[in-house]
């Protein structure tokens, strides 16, 4: 099993590109299933999660070719429905597919996501929806069967306990864009993956307004036709490697840079004391170039994470890391996975001082991080535990890295350009935790 052997004190700069968003792709992939065509994206990036949504869409009847970070889908046995448990427990995102498979070809049947790491995640919202748009949902041995001959157009509110829902709103609007009349989905999410995905379909024939606003309007058309998409940047992905710049203390210019995307984000890094600053304002906002610096006086900040607009829940961990490093207290509260603190402990094993109550943790700043061996536990956790690595004194050791990998492009080869000393290597079997605890 690999892990990441990091040295930390190395001031990260240089010039790095961020990559296309995975969270972006997801669905994109999972919308290709409803054009009798071929769907071409670009900037997919090569991830393991892309790669189970390869396996789950072969297995569903498509062809897929994945040719560096090009990407053709093309639908080749529309009879094959089912998303089996053994890619789906890989990964929830697999639920995108439901939506597509439901009004491309009348019928779905995907296995139910179970547990996550990161807290309940639901899926009545998904199921919500699509019956609002006729579908007939039963559940058989773990798997969501739907049905429906002919979508309906509905008015459908969307919203939950915790806001909206990205991939509910994801596969209510790919399932309407195929349905008879017209759908107004209330309280849709706004993300920019939901309005990259309205681009896409719209590119492909559909009729979507609204997206990127709670109220996404959508007029149901016969068929979708071919597409050639280029993926947005991750926006997740370029708050990481700026917070990872912000908390070595480094100076560092990124491109590909989803600037209008992390206006919260980047709210709060100011606030924190890290420069920010585009490099020229003729650039397209949400592709952009910035320069990403700090010096050793990073202020506390408080925030809450909220859907988008507000500050992502996938950055809750990375900005947490930074501000173990503030002058002073911070306060950190978790509005969509309220349980989401995995890498609270092991912060806490590295010199944090993290003092958690309910969906809230207090960063008592003004210390150190020191080195030490600590596991990963989740995507964005683990690559708060590697910047933590990068500014620790002393070498740490990440494990369970295997997180990282679904949602980093070769994470430690990125900040290596810029000047890290991450070194991956294979940790054995014998010498693992899961082994020595036998989990
Ligand atoms: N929720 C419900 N019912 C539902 C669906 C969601 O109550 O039917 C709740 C969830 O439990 C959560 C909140 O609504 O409290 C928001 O969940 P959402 O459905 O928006 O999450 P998601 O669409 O399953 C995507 C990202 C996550 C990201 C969330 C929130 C993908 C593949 N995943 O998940 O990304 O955290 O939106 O922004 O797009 C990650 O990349 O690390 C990751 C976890």
């Amino acid at each position: 099993m690999d892990a990441l052997r990091i040295q930390g004190g190395a001031r990260l700069s240089g010039t790095l590109a961020v990559d296309g968003s995975k969270n972006a792709s997801l669905p994109a992939m999972a919308a290709a299933i409803l054009s009798t065509d071929t769907v071409q994206l670009r900037d997919v990036p090569p991830l393991s999660d892309i790669n189970n949504m390869v396996r789950l869409l072969g297995e569903i009847g498509c062809e897929v070719v994945h040719d560096d970070r090009t990407m053709t889908i093309r639908t080749v046995d529309p009879t094959a429905n089912h998303a089996r448990y053994d890619i789906v427990r890989t990964m929830r995102a697999s639920i995108c597919v439901l939506g597509p498979l439901l009004a491309a070809r009348g019928e779905a049947r995907v296995s139910m996501p179970g547990g996550c790491a990161i807290g309940d995640r639901p899926v009545d919202l998904h199921l919500r929806g699509l019956e609002a748009l006729g579908a007939t949902i039963t559940l058989d041995g773990g798997d969501i069967i739907a049905r429906a001959d002919k979508l309906k157009g509905a008015t459908i509110f969307l919203g939950g306990p915790f806001g909206s829902t990205v991939l509910g709103t994801a596969n209510v609007m790919s399932a309407a864009v195929l349905a008879e009349g017209t759908t107004i989905i209330e309280s849709a999410a706004c993300e920019p993956e939901i309005t990259g995905l309205a681009n896409m379909l719209n590119a492909m024939g559909a009729d979507v307004s609204g997206a990127g606003t709670p109220r996404i309007e959508i007029h149901g058309v016969e068929s979708l036709g071919n597409v050639d998409y280029q993926v947005i940047p991750d926006r997740i992905v370029a708050g990481t490697i700026a917070m990872a710049v912000a908390i070595t203390n480094g100076d560092a210019t990124l491109t590909n840079f989803p600037y209008d995307n992390l206006l919260a984000v980047l709210d709060r890094l100011t606030a924190a004391g890290v420069h920010i600053q585009r490099r020229d304002d003729t650039e397209p906002a949400n592709r952009c170039t910035v320069k990403v610096s700090s010096d050793r006086n990073l202020k506390p900040v408080l925030f809450t994470t909220q859907p988008y607009p507000g500050y992502p829940t996938d950055l809750q961990a990375q900005m947490m890391t930074v501000l173990c490093l503030a002058d002073g207290n911070s306060i950190v509260t978790e509005r969509i996975y309220p349980d989401r603190f995995l890498h609270v402990s092991e912060l806490t094993r590295m010199g944090a001082q993290l003092f958690r109550s309910g969906p809230t943790v207090v960063v008592q700043g003004g210390g150190e991080l020191i080195g030490a061996p600590v596991m990963a536990g989740d995507l964005r956790g683990s690559a708060a535990l590697i910047m933590a690595g990068l500014a620790a004194k002393g070498e740490t050791i990440v494990q369970r890295i295997y997180h990282v990998d679904r949602g980093y492009v070769k994470l430690e080869e990125q900040l290596n350009t810029l000047g890290a000393g991450i070194e991956r290597f294979d940790l054995g079997v014998s010498e693992s935790v899961e082994s020595a605890v036998g989990v």
